[in-house]
């Protein structure tokens, strides 16, 4: 199979260009759960869209994981799979490899729920639209498993020995995830998971910080149309172009918002310090845009101050037109409004 055509080396040229940038500027954000929590969240948000769960960006971020608190079910699905993303990449970054283990733990994650790898046969694949069979994946468990090994060898291949380009790489292996399909349900979901982690691994970048899926979405019936014509037609190129150029568009847009953040960061950084001295801290500030929506928990806990304090923190915040205060629900929540704003765009 010829992977790199002329067209796929220029694409590829183009890709890495953004994404190089994209891994440059992630590293000016000091405080990296910032953009893990705001970035990968939003990563989330539009892979899950991919599947219908279509959740707003209020809910999404009035979303609270740590008590399991959520204005609606696709909110806390999408958590789920942030939370899949999370320790996906904690995993490669403490272990610099990823097993069928992990891939099972970050799918489990993902759907709550820990059937692991298909053993029943009977999974096809369908057209959408007509309901006709596009293709039937493999159906033995033990096959399945000897597939998931090879699918997890070419992952963690290196640039010498894999002599393939790593971003071409990711598009070849995310079609054979597809194709392998190892799961009853979720199987999009953790490839796209696999994707970002690929990137990490091979040191492409830092932070699983890449929109990758808004990209999908946006060009959803390219996206089963590329994936079905490989297997028809052998043809890889156009698949292949299609991933690149989702990578390359989407580090040019994930640009834009880090930058967004960093200036935002430092403007709000020199009014909390000179309207409220006594109150600016890194920690704050951090609280502040990490959180899109605060709330006095997160600010105890992030500040490790008593809840007086923090309802004294934040009604001065308000007062002062950093946040916004909304009461949902029981909950007062305190919005950076601009942030917010520039997170939704
Ligand atoms: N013709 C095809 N060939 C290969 N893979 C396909 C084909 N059609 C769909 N797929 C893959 O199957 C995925 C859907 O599988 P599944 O329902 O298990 O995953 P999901 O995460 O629940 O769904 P989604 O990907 O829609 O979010 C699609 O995202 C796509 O990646
Ligand atoms: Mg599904």
């Amino acid at each position: 199979m010829v992977l790199e055509t002329p067209d796929v080396l220029r694409q590829l040229a183009r890709s890495h260009r953004q994404l190089a940038e994209l891994k440059g500027v992630v590293g000016t954000i000091p405080n990296e759960s910032i953009l893990i929590e705001t970035l990968a969240l939003q990563e989330a948000k539009g892979s899950s869209e991919i599947e219908n769960i279509v959740t707003t960006e209020d809910e999404l971020f009035q979303g609270d994981a740590t008590t399991a608190q959520f204005s609606s079910l696709a909110a806390k699905e999408v958590h789920s799979y942030a939370a899949a993303l999370k320790l996906g990449f904690a995993r490669v970054r403490e272990q610099r490899f990823l097993r069928l283990d992990d891939v099972l733990a970050i799918q489990a994650t993902l759907l709550e729920s820990r059937v692991g790898l298909r053993t029943l046969p009977g999974t096809v694949l369908r057209n959408q639209e007509s309901g006709a069979v596009v293709y039937t994946p493999p159906q033995e468990g033990d096959e399945i498993v000897r597939l998931m090994g090879n699918f997890l060898e070419h992952f963690h291949a290196d640039d010498e020995s894999g002599q393939l380009d790593p971003l071409v790489r990711m598009a070849v292996l995310h079609h054979q995830f597809e194709s392998i399909h190892p799961f009853y349900d979720g199987n999009g979901r953790t490839g796209r998971i696999l994707n970002l982690l690929h990137l990490v691994l091979h040191g492409l970048l830092d932070l699983p910080v890449l929109y990758l899926s808004r990209y999908i979405v946006r060009n959803k019936a390219a996206y089963y149309h590329h994936l079905q014509t490989v297997r028809d037609t052998g043809e890889w190129a156009e698949w292949v172009l299609y991933i690149l150029k989702a990578v390359e568009e989407t580090s040019r847009q994930t640009i834009v918002q880090v930058h967004g953040i960093r200036d935002l960061m430092q403007s709000t950084k020199h009014r909390l310090r000179t309207e409220l001295p006594r109150l600016y801290s890194q920690d704050l500030l951090n609280n502040l845009f990490r959180h899109p929506y605060t709330k006095i928990e997160f600010i105890e806990r992030d500040l490790g101050v008593s809840r007086p304090t923090a309802v004294r923190y934040l009604e001065q915040l308000t007062q002062a037109n950093f946040v916004k205060k909304v009461k949902l629900g029981r909950t007062n929540f305190y919005i950076n409004e601009p942030l917010f704003k520039l997170l939704s765009s």
